[in-house]
C-alpha cells in the first residue's frame, strides 16, 4: 500500500521538467454522500457506500483507458481533486489506490496540488494522518454555517461543534493549506447572523474561504420547497449586500478576493480551480465528471450504475462531448477571466485569437465604460460592479452561429 509515493516524493520541488511539458488538472468524482442537502444538485447518491470497491474498481479502469488513450507525453499533472458527494467516505487505502493511477497519467510530476472534501465530522485524527501521508497537500471543509438552524434548514448532518474538531484535527495533524466553504444569503439569515459566521472562520485563520450564494437549484428539495411558497429566498439586494459586506470584512483580514466567489491568503489560491477557470485542459473521472481535453469538453454519465456497466462493456462511460470552436473558446476566456480579480489579459486574448478585443468591442467597451478598468494590460470589472458581472461578460462576448 501506498506504493506510488515514490512517483512524487522522488521527484524534487525542482519544476525545470515543468516547462517543459503542458500543465494537466485532474479531478475525481466520488458520489456518495451520507445524506443529501437541500439544496445540492451535485451528482450524488445516500446509502450506497457499499458499491465504493466496486466503483472504485471501475475509476480506476477508466484513468487507465484514458492514459492509453490519449497521449499524455506532453503533459505533467499540476493539480488532482478528489470533490464529491464526499471523498472522505473513500477509505486513505482507497484514495490511495485512485492517486497512483492518475499520478501515473504523466511522467513528470512535480510539486502536485492534491485537494480533497472533507465534510466536517465525518473523518477521524488518524484518516486525516493517513490522507496527509498519501500525498494530500489540500484540505477544503464544507462547513457552510456556524448557526444550528441553518444548518438544519440545509439538512446538513454536522454541528457546529464537529466543525471545530474537524478544523483542529487537520491542524493537528500539520495540514498547511486549508480551505473552508460557507453559504450565505440562507433564509432565515441575516446580515449580523452572516457577520458573525464570517467572524468565526476568520478566527480560525484557515488559508482559504469560499463563500456561495445559496442557489436553488433544478431537481433539489429547496426548489420544491420555493415553488410550493413553503420558503422564500432573500430579496437579491440583501443577497448582494451580504457578498459585499463578506468581501470587505475578508480581504480586510487578508483574504484576498481572487475570484469572485474566492478569498485566500498570499500563495493560497486554490490552483485547481484556477486552471479550470483560465484553460487548463483537465480530465475528470468518475460519474458526472467533466473533462475538457483536446478542443473537445466531454461529460459522463450522471449514474452510477450506468456508469459502472459502460466503462465494463465499452471502457468508455461518456454521456456526450461538445467541439469546442474558436468563438466558444473566446467566449469561455471572456466569461471566466471577468470573474478573475486580475481581469482579462489582452495580450492573451490577442496571442489566441489576433484580435484587439479593446478595438473589436468598442462600443460595447464604451456602454460599460464606468465599470470596467484596464490595468496592466488586463480588463477587468471594477470593484463595484461585481453584481453586473454576467451582463457585462454576455455583452462582450461573441454571438454564437
Ligand atoms: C457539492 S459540495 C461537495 C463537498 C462536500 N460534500 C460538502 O458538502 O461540503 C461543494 C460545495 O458546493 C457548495 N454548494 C453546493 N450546492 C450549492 C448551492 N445550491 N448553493 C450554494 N452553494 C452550493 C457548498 O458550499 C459545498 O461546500
Ligand atoms: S452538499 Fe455535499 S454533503 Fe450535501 S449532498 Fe451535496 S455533496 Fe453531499
Amino acid at each position: 500500500m501506498f506504493g506510488h509515493k515514490l512517483i512524487y516524493t522522488n521527484f524534487s520541488l525542482d519544476s525545470s521538467m515543468d516547462i517543459l511539458t503542458k500543465p494537466l488538472a485532474l479531478y475525481a468524482h466520488v458520489p456518495f454522500c451520507k445524506a443529501k442537502c437541500t439544496y445540492c444538485d451535485f451528482y450524488s447518491i445516500v446509502g450506497k457506500e457499499k458499491e465504493i470497491p466496486a466503483y472504485l474498481r471501475r475509476m480506476i479502469q477508466e484513468i487507465e483507458n484514458a492514459g492509453s488513450h490519449w497521449d499524455l507525453s506532453a503533459y505533467h499533472v499540476d493539480t488532482i481533486f478528489f470533490g464529491g458527494g464526499t471523498p472522505n467516505l473513500l477509505s486513505p487505502a482507497q484514495l490511495d489506490m485512485l492517486l497512483f493511477a492518475l499520478l501515473r497519467l504523466t511522467a513528470n510530476n512535480s510539486a502536485v496540488e492534491i485537494g480533497m472534501e472533507v465534510n466536517p465530522g465525518e473523518v477521524t485524527l488518524e484518516a486525516l494522518q493517513a490522507y496527509k501521508s498519501i500525498g494530500i497537500n489540500r484540505i477544503s471543509i464544507g462547513m457552510q454555517s456556524f448557526q444550528p438552524e441553518l444548518l438544519k434548514f440545509m439538512s446538513r448532518i454536522h454541528t457546529v461543534e464537529q466543525s471545530l474538531e474537524t478544523y483542529k484535527m487537520v491542524r493537528q495533524v500539520g495540514f498547511e493549506n486549508v480551505s473552508a466553504d460557507l453559504i450565505f444569503a440562507v433564509p432565515g439569515q441575516t446580515l449580523q447572523l452572516w457577520e458573525s459566521d464570517l467572524k468565526r472562520l476568520i478566527a480560525l485563520d484557515p488559508e482559504h474561504i469560499s463563500t456561495y450564494s445559496l442557489t436553488v437549484e433544478e431537481g433539489t428539495v429547496l426548489k420544491r420547497w420555493v415553488d410550493d411558497g413553503h420558503i422564500h429566498m432573500l430579496e437579491d439586494v440583501l443577497d448582494t449586500d451580504m457578498y459585499s459586506f463578506g468581501r470587505d470584512l475578508l480581504e480586510a483580514h487578508g483574504y484576498k478576493n481572487y475570484e469572485i466567489s474566492n478569498f485566500a491568503k498570499p500563495g493560497f489560491q486554490c490552483r485547481h480551480n484556477l486552471n479550470y477557470w483560465t484553460g487548463v485542459e483537465y480530465l475528470g473521472f468518475g460519474p458526472a465528471a467533466h473533462s475538457y481535453f483536446d478542443g473537445r469538453r466531454h461529460w459522463n454519465v450522471r449514474d452510477l450504475e450506468k456508469y459502472m456497466n459502460l466503462v465494463d462493456i465499452s471502457g468508455e462511460p461518456q454521456d456526450g462531448f461538445e467541439d469546442i470552436d474558436q468563438i466558444t473558446t473566446k467566449n469561455e476566456m471572456i466569461l471566466t477571466r471577468l470573474r478573475l480579480s486580475e481581469g482579462l489579459s489582452l495580450q492573451e486574448y490577442f496571442s489566441a485569437f489576433g484580435e484587439d478585443l479593446l478595438e473589436e468591442k468598442q462600443a460595447q467597451i464604451k456602454k460599460w465604460d464606468h465599470h470596467l478598468r484596464i490595468q496592466d494590460g488586463h480588463l477587468m470589472i471594477a470593484r463595484s460592479a461585481w453584481s453586473l458581472i454576467d451582463e457585462i461578460s454576455s455583452d462582450l462576448m461573441d454571438a454564437m452561429p
